[in-house]
């Protein structure tokens, strides 16, 4: 297929641009390139990629790219909550606003996949699993962004939104302010984390499996049009102590002690059913050991040490 995805060098892009070319699809991204990353440069060597560097935002840039598309994956976006919080405007503009334009501008029979957070569950009910029927309650400025974005896909005829866990995993444009990542990359460099609301639960998913779902709703469009699935891992609902509990079998000098006070600004707890998504056939190959070991040894060449001479 001719695709179309905006901020296609960040975390999730980085690693999808690649799957989606070595399957011979021709892949347009456009990205403003916001941290200086060069995540890219190993999809030069395909004839089928093609790159813009632009803002998601501007009509002029996105009109010529979008003719040219069958699909359309919108990941363009400022991503978490404090991220958000840091300008509130282009929160807005780049989460909701370019895609209200993408769908302005988008014939019907184009397709569009867009990535959801999940986190748009909020708090969720003791013990009671979030389906996709779940009302969404987002907690941040992100989460709402991302929820109104989502509505107006589902409106229009040829929508998929994947609604994803935290996503955890080695990916060429790096992120180690997810949780999983962030947890192991303090367990290999500190060998120590401080905990606030340990048992507050939430959900994972790795990022080549990330990459695999939006395959896998390539592959059965038709039957999957129209609405959100929750992709994530059922086995990993888990709270922050029972994530580093799973991180210390690999690493056993590791430490986690619980604070006693404080508190964690992102509030969200609740346990998503990946039901929806099992049914149309998907099974993640990445459960939560695999992705660890693969941190540990991308940990190990990453190290932000920049001002120490070790
Ligand atoms: N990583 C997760 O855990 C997760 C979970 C659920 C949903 N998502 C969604 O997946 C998408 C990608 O997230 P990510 O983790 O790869 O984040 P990221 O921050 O690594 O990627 C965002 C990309 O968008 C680009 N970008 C930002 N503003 C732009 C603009 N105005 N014009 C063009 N490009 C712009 C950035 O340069 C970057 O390449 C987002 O829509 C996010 O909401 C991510």
């Amino acid at each position: 297929m001719k695709i179309l995805i905006t901020g296609g060098a960040g975390y999730i892009g980085s690693v999808l641009t690649p799957t989606l070319l070595a399957l011979g699809h021709e892949v347009t991204v456009l990205d403003n390139f916001l941290f200086h990353q060069n995540s890219l440069l190993d999809c030069c060597q395909y004839g089928g990629f093609h790159v813009a560097r632009g803002d998601c935002r501007d009509e002029t840039v996105v009109k010529p790219l979008l003719a040219r598309a069958e699909l359309i994956i919108p990941l363009a976006a400022l991503v978490g909550a404090p991220m958000c919080n840091q300008d509130k405007v282009a929160a807005q503009t780049t989460n909701f606003d370019a895609v209200a334009m993408l769908c302005r501008l988008a014939s019907k029979a184009q397709w569009i996949i867009m990535p959801v957070t999940n986190s748009g569950y909020g708090i969720g009910e003791k013990d009671k699993y979030c389906t996709e029927d779940t009302p969404l309650r987002p907690l941040s400025l992100y989460g709402v962004t991302k929820v109104k974005a989502e509505e107006l896909i589902l409106q229009r005829e040829n929508s998929i939104s994947l609604r994803l866990a935290t996503v955890f995993g080695m990916s060429p444009r790096m992120r180690i302010d997810l949780l999983v990542n962030d947890f192991v990359y303090r367990a290999v460099h500190d060998r120590a984390v401080v905990i606030f609301e340990g048992h507050f639960k939430r959900n994972y998913f790795h990022i080549r499996d990330v990459a695999r779902v939006f395959v896998h709703a390539i592959d059965h469009f038709a039957k999957m049009k129209g609405k959100p699935y929750n992709a994530g891992l059922d086995d990993a609902n888990l709270s922050k102590s029972e994530l580093c509990a799973v991180i210390k079998k690999h690493l056993p000098r590791f430490t986690y002690v619980e604070a006693p006070i404080g508190e964690d600004p992102d509030k969200r707890d609740y346990i998503v059913s990946n039901a929806r998504l099992a049914a149309t056939g998907f099974k993640p190959e990445w459960g939560l050991d695999r992705g660890i070991e693969e941190l540990i040894k991308g940990f190990t060449i990453l190290r932000n040490s920049v001002y120490s001479n070790v």
